[in-house]
C-alpha cells in the first residue's frame, strides 16, 4: 500500500510510543528506577496495541507489545527459563472483564475462575530438585533471567527444603517489601544519609538485584507463591488445588484468593461476582500492608488453561484487572510531518 500522510502520521505515533515504552522498560526492569508511572505506561501500551490492531501493516516486528521485561543487567549469571516467564494482559473496564469471561466460556461453558491480588513486586522463579532449592531467577526478558539464587536464600518466606514435592518443581511468585519494612528501610537510609527508595516495589527490586547477597540479607523481603513453571509431575488438576499444595509444602500464598462458580446461588453472574470481589479488595487495599495494583483472574481448571493457551506474551486463561487509581490518561504531543 502506498503511504498516505495519514498512515505516515500513525506510523510516527507508533514509533514514538514504542520508543517511550522501550525507555520505560529499561528504567523499570533493568535500573529499578521507573521514569513514568504504571498508569501512564499502561495507557501508552494500550494505545500502541490499539494502533497495531487497526494497522497491522505498520506493526514493527520488534514491537514492545510482544516483549516481556527488559534485557538483563550486567554482573549476574544467566538462567534460561525452561518455560518462558510471560506477562498478563490488562483489563481496565467491566467490558474488558466481560470479554475475557466470554472468551473463556466459549471454550468451557462451566469454567470456574479464581481471583487474587496482583502483587506489585518482582517476579521470581525458584527451582527445587529433590526438595532442595537449587536456583532462583528473575523474569529478565522472559526467556532468560538473572541468577539471584544467593539473594533468594536470604528471604525467610522462601523454603530452602521441601518435603513431599515433585522431583523437579519450579515455583513462581512475587518478591515484595511490606509497607512496614519499606518505612523502616527508608528511615535507616535517612539516618545513615544513604539513598532512599521511591516505593516498596523499587526497594524490593533494588534489594533483590544486588550482586552482594549480604545487602539483600539486610533488607526484609517477602514472597508470595502464585504459579509454577517446569515440573516433573503436576501439582494438582486445578489452580486452586495447586496453590493449596504449595501452601502445604511451606510456601506463603495469598489468603485473599477466592474461587468463583459460573453462577452463584444468589444468581449473580460470574462477571458480577468478579467485579464485586475487585471492589471489595480495592476497598481493603490500604489495610493489606503491601502494594497491589489490581486483581488477577485465572481459569481454575488446568486442562482448560492449556486448551486456551497463550498469545505471544500473555495467557488467554488469565487477566490483570487494574485498579482505577493505577490508570492515567496520556496524550502524545502533536506529531508534525516534515
Ligand atoms: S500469574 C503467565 N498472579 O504480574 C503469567 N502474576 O503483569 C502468570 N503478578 O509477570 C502470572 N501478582 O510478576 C500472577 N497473583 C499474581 C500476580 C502476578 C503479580 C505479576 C507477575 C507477572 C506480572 C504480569
Amino acid at each position: 500500500m502506498k503511504d498516505t500522510p495519514m498512515s505516515e502520521a500513525v506510523s510516527l505515533e507508533m514509533k514514538e510510543i514504542a520508543q517511550r515504552l522501550e525507555a520505560a522498560n529499561l528504567a523499570y526492569h533493568r535500573d529499578d528506577a521507573p521514569e513514568i508511572d504504571d498508569a501512564e505506561y499502561d495507557a501508552l501500551k494500550a494505545r500502541l496495541l490499539e494502533l497495531e490492531a487497526q494497522h497491522p501493516d505498520l506493526k514493527d516486528a520488534d514491537t514492545p507489545t510482544e516483549k516481556v521485561g527488559a534485557p538483563l543487567a550486567a554482573g549476574f549469571g544467566k538462567i534460561t527459563h525452561k518455560i518462558p516467564m510471560l506477562s498478563l494482559g490488562n483489563a481496565f473496564e467491566e467490558d474488558d472483564v466481560s470479554r475475557f469471561v466470554a472468551q473463556i466460556r466459549a471454550v468451557s461453558r462451566d469454567a470456574m475462575l479464581t481471583a487474587e491480588p496482583k502483587i506489585d513486586g518482582l517476579s521470581l522463579a525458584l527451582r527445587y530438585e529433590n526438595g532442595a532449592l537449587v536456583s532462583a531467577a528473575t523474569r529478565g526478558d522472559g526467556a532468560v533471567g538473572e541468577d539471584v539464587t544467593a539473594n533468594a536464600r536470604t528471604i525467610t518466606d522462601i523454603p530452602q527444603r521441601l518435603t513431599g514435592a515433585p522431583e523437579v518443581l519450579e515455583v513462581r511468585g512475587e518478591v515484595f517489601m511490606s509497607h512496614d519494612d519499606f518505612e523502616a528501610l527508608n528511615a535507616r537510609a535517612a539516618k545513615n544519609g544513604t539513598k532512599s527508595f521511591a516505593n516498596p516495589r523499587n526497594a524490593a527490586a533494588g534489594s533483590m538485584r544486588q550482586l552482594d547477597a549480604s545487602i539483600t540479607a539486610e533488607r526484609k523481603l517477602s514472597f508470595f507463591a502464585y504459579a509454577w513453571g517446569d515440573m516433573s509431575e503436576p501439582l494438582a488438576a486445578t489452580q486452586s488445588e495447586s496453590i493449596a499444595r504449595l501452601a502445604e509444602l511451606g510456601f506463603r500464598v495469598n489468603p485473599l484468593m477466592r474461587r468463583f462458580q459460573p453462577v452463584a446461588e444468589a444468581g449473580k453472574s460470574l462477571v458480577a461476582q468478579l467485579i464485586d470481589y475487585h471492589k471489595e479488595v480495592a476497598l481493603a487495599r490500604a489495610e493489606l500492608g503491601y502494594d497491589i495494583d489490581g486483581i488477577v483472574y485465572k481459569v481454575d481448571d488446568i486442562a482448560t488453561q492449556i486448551a486456551l493457551g497463550f498469545r505471544s506474551t500473555t495467557p488467554r486463561w488469565a487477566v490483570a484487572h487494574k485498579f482505577a487509581a493505577e490508570r492515567a490518561w496520556t496524550r502524545l504531543e502533536a506529531i508534525e510531518i516534515q
